[in-house]
């Protein structure tokens, strides 16, 4: 296949050119010109995306989401590679329940998987530390005092290897009492971030996730990367005030709002991740509301649209999305580039759209972004196969893992 138009280079920003995809789903060849039947791109050609934080919820929660309804979301936003949390049941915590999650992904996803490994104490004297393809150690605050957190923090990233990252909260400021009110979270919070990373190792192997307050971003620990959400970019508490927005670390103020962006504009926050946390209505709904939004089929089109309306830069959004999560990670992926996967969307900027509940594939059934104007992809292709097109899926199954060994 040849696909020929204006398509984001890695050197040379939006260029004309064609790219040439061989039968095993790489990119051959990227040129100016190319002999051969070629198909036209209508508006641009980008890498896709690759979120790096998503929570299928499988195995365990299947009323939430699987690997088939959560691939299908990612596929038909544009994101053709994801990492899965652990906090699934059974978590991802051993080398069993790991290639167990593997296996259902490799029998269901649609888009390519990473897993993420829960972090604890003593986890890297574990015999298969070194060996488990883990995409990275994941480490939460919840339950955990601030000493076992911290310890467990500076354990994994004194072990090498793969990344740790962390909920950056410290976990005396987690109250799971039911807030009446999301201002409520938020205020029971307020420290939680700044001071959590403070007591964080300076570590190139740190990555923070889901950054969420301007004293986090100025506080984070030399070395460590860091991720913003959609939702800590785009909502706050004056904009959004429903308990379903409830979601750890929680919405802000618009003060924060601002200085999240300048960091993620500027790339102190390299990485955009989507946290998609899929709770069903009625769960909101309850007396004890879970924490979490949905957002990985929203994700590249709200982020396009903001693209569109003149406040991010392209490169910056193609970097963040697809380029700094595979540079993060280890893995060579993410540009139009010979020897990458062709993993492409097709974009057209000019084409917005109410994001519509129905057209959305998560389980969640969801959205606090209903409404919103959104660029979705009209063609999404994995490894040169075309998944998703006009927001419908295209193919089932066929995801493979990202990461078979550790480096
Ligand atoms: O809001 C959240 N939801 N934050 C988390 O850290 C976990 C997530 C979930 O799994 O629902
Ligand atoms: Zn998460």
């Amino acid at each position: 296949m040849i696909l020929e138009g204006r398509l984001w280079h890695p050197q040379n920003g939006l260029t004309e050119g064609c790219v040439a995809v061989g039968d095993d789903g790489a990119i051959e060849r990227v040129a100016k010109t190319m002999a051969g039947r070629k198909q036209r791109v209508c508006g641009m050609l980008l890498p896709a995306g690759f979120d790096m934080h998503v929570h299928f919820r499988d195995p365990g929660f299947p009323q939430k989401e699987t690997w088939a309804s959560g691939s299908a979301a990612a596929a038909c936003g544009g994101v053709t590679a994801v990492v899965d949390m652990p906090n699934t049941q059974p978590p991802t915590d051993s080398p069993t329940a790991f290639a167990t999650k593997a296996q259902r992904a490799a029998a269901a996803s649609v888009v390519d998987f990473g897993l993420g490994v829960s972090a604890r104490p003593g986890i890297s004297r574990e015999a298969w530390f070194g060996e488990l393809p883990a995409a990275f150690w994941k480490l939460y605050p919840y339950g955990k005092s601030w000493e076992d957190y911290r310890a467990t923090a500076t354990e994994v990233t004194a072990a090498g290897g793969r990344p740790l990252v962390i909920h950056g909260e410290h976990p005396s400021h987690i109250d799971m009492s039911p807030p009446t009110e999301l201002a409520e979270h938020t205020a029971h919070r307020r420290l939680a971030e700044a001071e959590c990373l403070a007591g964080m190792p300076a570590s190139p192997q740190l990555h923070v996730a889901h950054l969420s307050t301007a004293d986090g971003l100025a506080g984070l620990p030399a070395g460590a990367t860091a991720e913003v959400c959609p939702h800590h970019l785009l909502l706050n508490l004056d904009a959004c005030d429903s308990i379903d927005c409830k979601v750890d670390p929680p919405l802000r103020t618009p003060r924060d709002n601002a200085a999240l962006w300048a960091g993620f504009r500027d790339g102190r926050i390299a990485v955009l991740a989507s946290d998609h946390a899929p709770h069903l209505p009625e769960e909101k709904a309850s007396d004890n509301p879970p924490s979490g939004i949905p957002g990985v089929e929203t994700m590249v089109p709200l982020m396009l649209q903001q693209v569109s309306a003149g406040r991010l830069a392209l490169g910056r959004l193609v970097n963040a999305m697809a380029e700094a999560p595979a540079d993060r990670l280890g893995l060579p992926r993410g540009r139009i580039a010979a020897g990458q996967p062709a993993d492409l969307i097709e974009v057209d900027l000019k084409a917005a759209r109410p994001v519509a509940l129905e057209q959305l594939h998560s389980r969640a059934g969801w959205s606090p972004y209903e409404g919103w104007d959104a660029i979705f992809p009209q063609r999404v292709w994995r490894r040169g196969e075309l998944v998703a097109a006009d927001g419908e899926l295209q193919a089932s199954r066929g995801g493979r893992p990202l990461f078979t060994a550790q480096p």
